[in-house]
């Protein structure tokens, strides 16, 4: 089957950068039908470049976050995904968003859950002085980054990192595993029913 992918980004997309490439190839087993973000997101011009719709349902527009998350989930479900990424997307979704999407839902993060959830995932690792941190595939739930793994790995912490060269390092592992998680779940090589949170 061909998947077909909504993701959702708050950033550059440079990870989403790897999957439209990926799946330029024919045989690639899925396609980004729309992207989105929750604010003027740079990696939104990867929708002109790449011929794909984008929509943008900025968090600042909405009386509170009920209110956004369900305008949100409209512009998701007008596409039908079969699975919601969320690649660089820095904010929570509120249960009712999760509830709907769940476990077609699933989210990207730079550090090797449970270590260093949350929006900074490799400061905190730096800042922790460990030796090796990690990239991680998770099912999104309602918690922060906790929820169902699909899949990780785990990456070196070189002694002169800096918080970008260490991303750049993890960034690179991350889209290896998004690429691969997308492909397994098209192939049905994993099924996230069986990650389900909820
Ligand atoms: C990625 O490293 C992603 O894992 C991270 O934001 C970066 C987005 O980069 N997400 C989180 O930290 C979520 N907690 P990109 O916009 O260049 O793809």
């Amino acid at each position: 089957m061909v998947l077909s992918l909504v993701v959702l980004i708050s950033g550059g997309g440079s990870n989403l950068r790897a999957l439209l490439e990926a799946s330029g190839d024919a045989e690639f087993p899925a396609r980004v039908v729309a992207i989105g973000a929750d604010r003027d997101a740079d990696g939104l011009e990867l929708g002109e470049e790449f011929g794909i719709p984008t929509f943008s349902v900025p968090f600042s527009s909405y009386p509170d976050r009920d209110a956004w998350g369900d305008a949100l989930l409209e512009q998701i479900q007008q596409w039908q995904p079969d699975l919601t990424m969320l690649s660089g997307f820095m904010r929570l979704l509120p249960p009712r968003v999760v509830s709907a999407l769940s476990p077609h839902l699933i989210n990207t993060h730079p550090a090797y859950l449970p270590e260093f959830p949350g929006a900074h995932g490799v400061r905190d690792a730096l800042a922790a002085g460990v030796t090796q941190t990690g990239a991680s595939i998770i099912v999104v739930d309602n918690g922060v980054d906790d929820g169902p793994i699909v899949s990780q790995e785990r990456v070196p912490v070189l002694p002169d990192d800096t918080q970008d060269s260490l991303h750049d390092r993890i960034k690179l592992v991350e889209r290896r595993l998004l690429v691969q998680a997308v492909l397994d779940i098209a192939n049905g090589h994993v099924d996230l029913k069986e990650h389900s949170p909820i």
